[in-house]
């Protein structure tokens, strides 16, 4: 059976090229591989006075996602150099109440996406700086600071360059093995 990777996605715009790249990834995963969005939008703002008795049914929802996928993979803008502040919210989100974290011990992977030439490496570390607290198992190779990024989709929103397609095909095939390693 694939193993089911949730897919997180940094950006909310409609048309966000992060999301055009998640969507293009779909298509060319391995079958052994099962790419699922776990959407972000909806999820309010952390507050711990809202745990227990009044948790949102949105935290509830996205931590039991989480929980059910083999792995993560996150797909991020670069907000200022960091990471976006509804990516962040998300992964507070899944990392309470302390103790029952949903990130712990999972296999993961961060591509991030910029139309600039840097590709998003601040973001992507930023991400990776997160890892190491909530014990995610991130696969350190290949690294994926996908830039110039709008000039990278065909009109039927493949990936048209090939060299980055090629690339992204390994990636996947990389991340499959991080993931059967990580569970062995
Ligand atoms: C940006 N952008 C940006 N780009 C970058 O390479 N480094 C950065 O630090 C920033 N900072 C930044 C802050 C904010 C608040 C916004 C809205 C944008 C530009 C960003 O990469 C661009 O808008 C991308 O297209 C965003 O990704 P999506 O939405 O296309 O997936």
């Amino acid at each position: 059976m694939a193993k089911q990777v949730a897919v997180l996605i940094g950006s909310l715009r409609r048309d966000s090229l992060n999301r055009k790249l998640a969507n293009a990834l779909k298509v060319i995963a391995p079958a052994t591989l099962s790419l699922e969005e776990v959407a972000i939008r909806d999820l309010p703002l952390y507050d711990s006075d809202l745990e227990g008795a009044s948790v949102p049914a949105a935290w509830t929802a996205f931590r039991q996602q989480v929980k059910s996928a083999d792995a993560v993979l996150f797909v991020t803008p670069e907000y200022n150099r960091s990471v976006p502040g509804g990516l962040k919210n998300a992964i507070d989100v899944g990392s309470r109440p302390y103790g029952s974290s949903v990130w712990s011990g999972k296999p993961g992977a961060v591509i991030s996406v910029s139309p600039g030439a840097l590709g998003g490496f601040g973001a992507n570390h930023a991400v990776r700086q997160t890892f190491v607290f909530l014990d995610v198992l991130p696969m350190q190779q290949p690294e994926a600071y996908i830039g110039n990024a709008a000039k990278l989709f065909a009109e039927d929103g493949s990936i048209g360059v090939t060299e980055t397609r090629d690339f992204m095909v390994k990636y996947l095939e990389a991340f499959a093995t991080w993931i059967d390693r990580s569970a062995a």
